[in-house]
């Protein structure tokens, strides 16, 4: 097992992977301060892990909620059956609250933790990829609104990250494609090493070879860890980690919650990303064909929705939390490896990107 620090002073917490995690009681049961658990997870994973993630708070008042399953419930609604249960259940302010799923689930049960009784701890216990090497770590946590992805939320860092990676022998192949899209975005913004590593062994990745998938999961939480670190609130550099995500929400608002996958809508926004990129001379027209080959050898889309216009994009890109003072700013590539937030490019560039990738 490898255990990785997340740096943020007395909020700081550890990470930690391996295999045959869930059966650990000694891991997570010392982040547990009081005498009560509530684990929130879903009608997918309840069957799956739910028993093996009981057994690890066997000491404490275990309760449990299983949300349905899907995108389109991370919403004020279903937050509302969290509140419920810990109401009904009687938790007070020393509970803890286990998220056990994918990032829906994380970020539901992170902001039902940052908002019960003006905010009580959580643990994350992550089962898909994508949810392993990004949403479960930083502390970003909420849910959508009709008219925007996300929009509703708070910074609430969980007490310790637990990254089983046996769970991911039940992830459907579409869901692991979406996970490695966040592993190959770690290589594109901040670690051009990681990217060479995973243009050659993108085949065991998709494979769920266990070693190669640790790997990608240590390497992408430790980059992810270093950058919010040093950034915890986004207010400058933690942005970086967004990128393709502009277009990417301007996608999945699009389509409807859970038509794509977000990491599939990611992966077509940094092709976008990368694209632009070139458009303004940073990065060579090669470097956007790697981008390109990587995420097709991922089996992840390169092309966004049929019937997707570019003003269509640009009317959804408009709400993102991202716009600044009216001006849209975006995650681009200075060079390979090095990403920066930027809103210095024309608007014949970005129409001009758009047009290219869309149908
Ligand atoms: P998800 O939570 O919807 O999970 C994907 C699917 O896999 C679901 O059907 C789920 O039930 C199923 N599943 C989960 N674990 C499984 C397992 N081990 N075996 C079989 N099936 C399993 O999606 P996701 O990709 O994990 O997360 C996407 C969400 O994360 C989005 O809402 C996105 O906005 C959010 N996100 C948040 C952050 C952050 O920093 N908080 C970062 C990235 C993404
Ligand atoms: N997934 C973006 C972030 O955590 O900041």
């Amino acid at each position: 097992m490898k255990t990785l620090n997340v740096d943020l002073g007395d909020r700081s917490y550890p990470i930690f992977i391996g295999q045959n995690l869930l059966s650990s009681k000694k891991l997570v049961a010392p982040f547990v301060k009081g005498k009560q658990v509530m684990i929130v997870t879903n009608e997918t994973i309840a069957p799956l892990y739910l028993a093996q993630a009981k057994a690890l708070f066997e000491d404490f008042q275990v309760d449990t909620v299983v949300l349905p399953d899907g995108e389109q419930f991370k919403n004020l609604d279903n937050l509302n059956l969290i509140f419920t249960a810990l109401l009904e259940k009687r938790h007070n302010r020393t509970t803890t609250l286990v998220a056990l799923g994918g990032g829906v689930v994380g970020d539901m049960t992170g902001f039902a933790a940052a908002s019960y009784q003006r905010g009580v701890d959580f643990i994350q216990i992550p089962t898909t990829l994508l949810s392993q090497v990004d949403s479960s770590v930083g502390g970003k946590t909420g849910v959508n609104h009709d008219l925007g992805k996300n929009m509703i939320g708070a910074f609430h860092q969980p007490n310790c990250v637990l990254i089983d990676v046996d769970s991911l022998n039940t992830l459907p192949a579409n869901e692991l494609a979406a996970g490695i899209a966040e592993v190959i975005k770690y290589g594109l913004i901040c670690d051009l090493p990681f990217f060479d590593w995973l243009e050659s062994n993108m085949e065991k990745l998709n494979a769920k070879n266990t070693q190669s998938l640790i790997y990608a999961i240590e390497t992408s939480c430790e980059n992810k860890a270093k950058v919010v670190a040093q950034d915890e609130r986004e207010g400058g550099i933690r942005a970086i980690l967004n990128l393709g995500h502009t277009f990417g929400h301007a996608i999945e608002t699009h389509q409807g919650y859970g038509n794509w996958l977000h990491g599939e809508a990611v992966a077509t926004g940094m092709l976008m990303a990368a694209d632009l990129s070139a458009r303004l001379g940073w990065i060579e027209q090669e470097s956007v064909t790697r981008v390109k080959d990587i995420l097709q050898s991922a089996h992840l889309p390169v092309q966004s929705p049929q019937g997707m216009s570019p003003e269509r994009f640009k009317e959804l890109m408009a709400v993102d939390k991202k716009v600044l003072d009216g001006k849209l700013r975006l995650v681009l590539l200075q060079s390979m490896g090095h990403a920066v937030t930027t809103s210095d490019f024309a608007l014949e560039q970005f129409d001009a990107t758009l047009h290219h990738l869309t149908n």
